[in-house]
Protein backbone atom coordinates (compact mmCIF):
# COMPACT_ATOMS: atom_id res chain seq x y z
CA UNK A 1 0.00 0.00 0.00
CA UNK A 2 1.37 3.59 -0.72
CA UNK A 3 0.24 6.85 -0.37
CA UNK A 4 1.01 10.32 -1.92
CA UNK A 5 1.60 13.72 -0.11
CA UNK A 6 2.01 16.86 -2.76
CA UNK A 7 2.65 20.45 -1.41
CA UNK A 8 2.45 22.71 -3.99
CA UNK A 9 3.96 26.26 -2.61
CA UNK A 10 4.74 29.48 -4.38
CA UNK A 11 8.63 28.58 -4.64
CA UNK A 12 8.76 24.76 -4.96
CA UNK A 13 6.31 21.62 -5.39
CA UNK A 14 6.83 19.04 -2.83
CA UNK A 15 6.00 15.56 -3.25
CA UNK A 16 6.57 12.27 -0.17
CA UNK A 17 5.53 8.89 -0.79
CA UNK A 18 4.91 6.17 2.24
CA UNK A 19 4.30 2.95 2.65
CA UNK A 20 2.10 1.10 4.29
CA UNK A 21 4.58 1.11 7.67
CA UNK A 22 4.82 5.14 7.08
CA UNK A 23 7.95 4.73 5.84
CA UNK A 24 9.28 7.39 3.36
CA UNK A 25 10.18 5.14 -0.03
CA UNK A 26 10.57 8.35 -2.19
CA UNK A 27 10.49 12.19 -2.22
CA UNK A 28 11.14 14.89 -4.56
CA UNK A 29 11.98 18.57 -4.11
CA UNK A 30 11.50 20.78 -7.77
CA UNK A 31 12.16 24.25 -7.66
CA UNK A 32 9.03 25.40 -9.48
CA UNK A 33 6.03 25.98 -7.26
CA UNK A 34 2.26 27.19 -8.47
CA UNK A 35 1.06 27.66 -11.92
CA UNK A 36 3.29 26.44 -14.23
CA UNK A 37 4.78 22.22 -14.56
CA UNK A 38 6.38 22.25 -11.44
CA UNK A 39 3.76 19.77 -9.54
CA UNK A 40 4.03 17.03 -12.31
CA UNK A 41 7.69 17.26 -12.54
CA UNK A 42 8.05 16.72 -8.91
CA UNK A 43 5.09 13.69 -8.86
CA UNK A 44 7.03 12.02 -12.11
CA UNK A 45 10.56 12.13 -10.31
CA UNK A 46 9.03 10.69 -6.82
CA UNK A 47 6.89 7.97 -8.58
CA UNK A 48 9.80 7.20 -11.31
CA UNK A 49 11.83 6.84 -8.52
CA UNK A 50 10.23 3.50 -7.44
CA UNK A 51 9.06 2.66 -10.84
CA UNK A 52 5.05 3.26 -9.23
CA UNK A 53 2.31 5.46 -10.96
CA UNK A 54 -0.53 7.63 -9.57
CA UNK A 55 -2.89 4.67 -9.66
CA UNK A 56 -0.52 3.20 -7.52
CA UNK A 57 -1.45 5.52 -4.42
CA UNK A 58 -4.21 4.54 -2.39
CA UNK A 59 -5.19 8.13 -1.19
CA UNK A 60 -3.83 11.47 -2.28
CA UNK A 61 -3.37 14.56 -0.18
CA UNK A 62 -2.92 17.74 -1.66
CA UNK A 63 -1.43 20.28 0.34
CA UNK A 64 0.30 24.42 -0.17
CA UNK A 65 -0.94 27.52 -1.72
CA UNK A 66 -1.70 25.33 -5.30
CA UNK A 67 -3.44 22.41 -3.84
CA UNK A 68 -6.74 22.75 -5.13
CA UNK A 69 -4.94 23.35 -8.74
CA UNK A 70 -4.31 19.49 -8.57
CA UNK A 71 -7.75 17.83 -9.14
CA UNK A 72 -6.83 13.66 -8.90
CA UNK A 73 -5.88 14.37 -5.32
CA UNK A 74 -8.65 12.88 -3.00
CA UNK A 75 -8.66 15.06 -0.47
CA UNK A 76 -6.50 19.42 0.10
CA UNK A 77 -5.52 20.10 3.49
CA UNK A 78 -4.28 23.45 4.72
CA UNK A 79 -0.33 24.09 4.79
CA UNK A 80 -0.48 24.83 8.60
CA UNK A 81 -2.15 22.00 9.42
CA UNK A 82 0.60 19.59 7.24
CA UNK A 83 3.66 20.83 8.49
CA UNK A 84 2.47 20.60 12.24
CA UNK A 85 1.47 16.85 10.77
CA UNK A 86 4.72 16.39 9.33
CA UNK A 87 7.37 17.95 12.33
CA UNK A 88 5.29 16.49 14.94
CA UNK A 89 5.61 12.90 13.34
CA UNK A 90 9.91 13.94 12.93
CA UNK A 91 10.17 15.62 16.17
CA UNK A 92 7.54 14.64 18.62
CA UNK A 93 9.01 17.11 21.16
CA UNK A 94 8.13 20.19 18.72
CA UNK A 95 5.87 22.65 20.57
CA UNK A 96 6.53 25.56 18.06
CA UNK A 97 7.16 25.59 14.43
CA UNK A 98 8.21 28.33 12.91
CA UNK A 99 7.71 27.49 8.52
CA UNK A 100 9.42 30.02 6.35
CA UNK A 101 8.51 29.67 2.87
CA UNK A 102 8.64 31.08 -0.59
CA UNK A 103 6.04 33.89 0.06
CA UNK A 104 4.83 33.62 3.63
CA UNK A 105 6.03 32.67 6.95
CA UNK A 106 3.94 31.31 9.64
CA UNK A 107 4.55 30.29 13.08
CA UNK A 108 2.34 27.54 14.69
CA UNK A 109 1.63 26.32 18.32
CA UNK A 110 1.05 22.74 18.68
CA UNK A 111 -0.26 21.03 22.26
CA UNK A 112 0.94 18.32 23.86
CA UNK A 113 -1.10 15.31 20.97
CA UNK A 114 0.83 17.35 18.01
CA UNK A 115 -2.71 19.72 17.49
CA UNK A 116 -2.73 22.63 16.30
CA UNK A 117 -3.90 25.28 18.88
CA UNK A 118 -2.58 28.44 17.64
CA UNK A 119 -1.13 29.58 14.47
CA UNK A 120 0.45 33.37 12.95
CA UNK A 121 1.18 34.05 9.52
CA UNK A 122 2.42 36.68 7.29
CA UNK A 123 0.99 36.54 4.15
CA UNK A 124 0.67 39.93 3.11
CA UNK A 125 4.15 41.25 2.44
CA UNK A 126 7.85 39.64 0.60
CA UNK A 127 9.82 40.69 3.47
CA UNK A 128 10.60 38.17 6.13
CA UNK A 129 10.24 35.34 4.00
CA UNK A 130 12.11 33.25 0.76
CA UNK A 131 11.09 35.71 -1.67
CA UNK A 132 13.19 38.02 0.13
CA UNK A 133 16.29 36.06 0.28
CA UNK A 134 16.05 35.67 -3.43
CA UNK A 135 15.77 39.33 -3.94
CA UNK A 136 18.84 39.97 -1.81
CA UNK A 137 20.76 36.91 -3.27
CA UNK A 138 20.37 38.27 -6.91
CA UNK A 139 21.54 41.55 -6.15
CA UNK A 140 24.25 40.94 -4.17
CA UNK A 141 24.98 38.21 -7.47
CA UNK A 142 25.53 34.80 -4.41
CA UNK A 143 23.81 31.72 -4.78
CA UNK A 144 20.79 31.58 -2.52
CA UNK A 145 22.24 28.30 -1.57
CA UNK A 146 25.97 30.27 -0.31
CA UNK A 147 24.37 32.79 1.79
CA UNK A 148 24.94 30.71 5.18
CA UNK A 149 28.39 30.25 4.31
CA UNK A 150 29.04 34.03 3.50
CA UNK A 151 26.84 34.63 6.84
CA UNK A 152 29.39 32.44 9.08
CA UNK A 153 32.48 35.14 7.75
CA UNK A 154 30.44 37.99 9.20
CA UNK A 155 32.94 40.26 11.39
CA UNK A 156 29.47 42.52 11.63
CA UNK A 157 25.39 42.49 11.54
CA UNK A 158 24.93 45.68 9.15
CA UNK A 159 21.41 46.96 9.60
CA UNK A 160 18.84 46.17 6.94
CA UNK A 161 16.16 48.60 8.59
CA UNK A 162 13.53 49.03 5.83
CA UNK A 163 10.08 46.85 6.26
CA UNK A 164 9.58 46.70 2.36
CA UNK A 165 11.76 44.59 0.24
CA UNK A 166 12.14 46.76 -2.52
CA UNK A 167 13.22 49.60 0.15
CA UNK A 168 15.22 46.90 1.79
CA UNK A 169 16.83 45.92 -1.49
CA UNK A 170 17.82 50.10 -2.07
CA UNK A 171 19.39 50.01 1.70
CA UNK A 172 21.73 46.40 0.58
CA UNK A 173 22.87 48.55 -2.81
CA UNK A 174 23.61 51.57 -1.47
CA UNK A 175 25.75 49.06 1.39
CA UNK A 176 27.71 47.80 -1.88
CA UNK A 177 28.26 50.89 -3.27
CA UNK A 178 29.76 52.05 0.30
CA UNK A 179 31.72 48.52 0.08
CA UNK A 180 30.46 47.04 2.95
CA UNK A 181 31.69 43.20 2.75
CA UNK A 182 28.91 41.09 1.47
CA UNK A 183 29.46 38.50 4.14
CA UNK A 184 28.22 41.70 6.70
CA UNK A 185 25.64 42.72 4.59
CA UNK A 186 23.88 39.15 4.29
CA UNK A 187 23.79 38.80 8.21
CA UNK A 188 21.94 42.08 8.28
CA UNK A 189 19.44 40.49 6.13
CA UNK A 190 19.22 37.21 7.77
CA UNK A 191 18.95 38.99 11.08
CA UNK A 192 15.67 41.11 9.24
CA UNK A 193 13.93 37.59 8.28
CA UNK A 194 14.73 36.46 11.56
CA UNK A 195 13.04 39.27 13.74
CA UNK A 196 9.93 38.99 11.63
CA UNK A 197 10.08 35.60 11.90
CA UNK A 198 10.41 35.51 15.81
CA UNK A 199 7.87 38.26 15.54
CA UNK A 200 5.05 35.58 14.87
CA UNK A 201 6.62 33.05 16.93
CA UNK A 202 6.71 35.12 20.61
CA UNK A 203 2.99 35.27 19.74
CA UNK A 204 2.40 31.55 19.89
CA UNK A 205 4.15 32.13 23.20
CA UNK A 206 7.28 30.14 22.31
CA UNK A 207 6.99 26.74 24.49
CA UNK A 208 10.22 23.96 23.46
CA UNK A 209 11.27 22.60 21.55
CA UNK A 210 11.19 25.19 18.80
CA UNK A 211 11.28 23.60 15.27
CA UNK A 212 11.89 24.70 11.99
CA UNK A 213 10.32 23.95 8.43
CA UNK A 214 9.80 25.00 5.19
CA UNK A 215 13.11 25.37 2.57
CA UNK A 216 14.27 28.99 4.15
CA UNK A 217 15.03 26.20 7.08
CA UNK A 218 18.01 25.14 5.33
CA UNK A 219 19.84 28.43 5.21
CA UNK A 220 21.93 27.74 8.22
CA UNK A 221 22.37 31.65 8.41
CA UNK A 222 18.76 32.54 9.23
CA UNK A 223 18.16 29.40 11.43
CA UNK A 224 21.45 30.74 14.08
CA UNK A 225 19.93 34.11 13.47
CA UNK A 226 16.63 32.94 14.96
CA UNK A 227 18.54 31.35 17.51
CA UNK A 228 20.20 34.26 18.65
CA UNK A 229 17.15 36.30 18.90
CA UNK A 230 14.96 33.88 20.86
CA UNK A 231 18.00 33.00 22.68
CA UNK A 232 16.87 29.71 22.82
CA UNK A 233 18.08 26.92 20.81
CA UNK A 234 15.90 26.13 17.25
CA UNK A 235 15.76 22.38 15.79
CA UNK A 236 15.76 22.35 11.92
CA UNK A 237 13.75 19.06 11.09
CA UNK A 238 15.14 16.73 8.88
CA UNK A 239 14.85 17.50 5.42
CA UNK A 240 13.26 20.83 6.77
CA UNK A 241 11.36 21.41 2.77
CA UNK A 242 9.90 18.42 2.58
CA UNK A 243 7.35 18.69 6.05
CA UNK A 244 4.45 20.30 4.63
CA UNK A 245 4.53 17.05 2.06
CA UNK A 246 4.98 14.68 4.47
CA UNK A 247 2.00 15.67 6.53
CA UNK A 248 0.08 15.69 3.59
CA UNK A 249 1.35 11.95 3.04
CA UNK A 250 0.61 11.22 6.77
CA UNK A 251 -3.16 12.59 6.40
CA UNK A 252 -3.15 10.44 3.38
CA UNK A 253 -2.25 7.38 5.45
CA UNK A 254 -5.39 8.11 7.73
CA UNK A 255 -7.27 7.95 5.09
CA UNK A 256 -6.45 5.02 3.90
CA UNK A 257 -6.73 3.43 7.01
CA UNK A 258 -10.17 4.40 7.72
CA UNK A 259 -12.71 2.17 8.28
N1 LIG B 1 19.27 24.85 -0.68
C1 LIG B 1 18.77 25.96 -0.14
N2 LIG B 1 19.52 26.73 0.67
C2 LIG B 1 19.03 27.84 1.22
N3 LIG B 1 17.77 28.29 1.04
C3 LIG B 1 16.98 27.57 0.25
C4 LIG B 1 17.41 26.37 -0.38
N4 LIG B 1 16.39 25.86 -1.10
C5 LIG B 1 15.37 26.69 -0.93
N5 LIG B 1 15.71 27.75 -0.13
C6 LIG B 1 14.83 28.86 0.31
O1 LIG B 1 13.54 28.31 0.47
C7 LIG B 1 12.56 29.11 -0.16
C8 LIG B 1 11.44 28.23 -0.66
O2 LIG B 1 10.89 27.55 0.42
P1 LIG B 1 9.73 26.48 0.23
O3 LIG B 1 10.08 25.51 -0.81
O4 LIG B 1 9.38 25.97 1.59
O5 LIG B 1 8.58 27.46 -0.30
P2 LIG B 1 7.09 27.13 -0.75
O6 LIG B 1 6.53 26.06 0.12
O7 LIG B 1 7.07 26.90 -2.22
O8 LIG B 1 6.42 28.53 -0.46
P3 LIG B 1 5.11 28.93 0.38
O9 LIG B 1 4.93 27.93 1.47
O10 LIG B 1 5.40 30.30 0.90
O11 LIG B 1 4.00 28.91 -0.65
C9 LIG B 1 13.30 29.85 -1.26
O12 LIG B 1 12.70 31.10 -1.49
C10 LIG B 1 14.70 29.99 -0.70
O13 LIG B 1 14.82 31.21 0.03
MG1 LIG C 1 5.35 26.00 1.78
Amino acid sequence: MYVLGLDVGSASSKVVILDGDKNIVSSSVFQVGTGSSGPSRALDEALGKINLTLDDMKKIVATGYGRYAFEKADKQISEISCHAKGIFHLVPTARTIIDIGGQDAKAIRLDNNGMVSQFFMNDKCAAGTGRFLEVMSRVLEIDITQMAEYDSRATEVVNVSSTCTVFAESEVISHLSNNVPKENIIAGIHASVASKACGLAYRTGLEDDIVMGGGVAQNAGVVRAISRELRRPVIVAPNPQITGALGAALFAYDEANKH
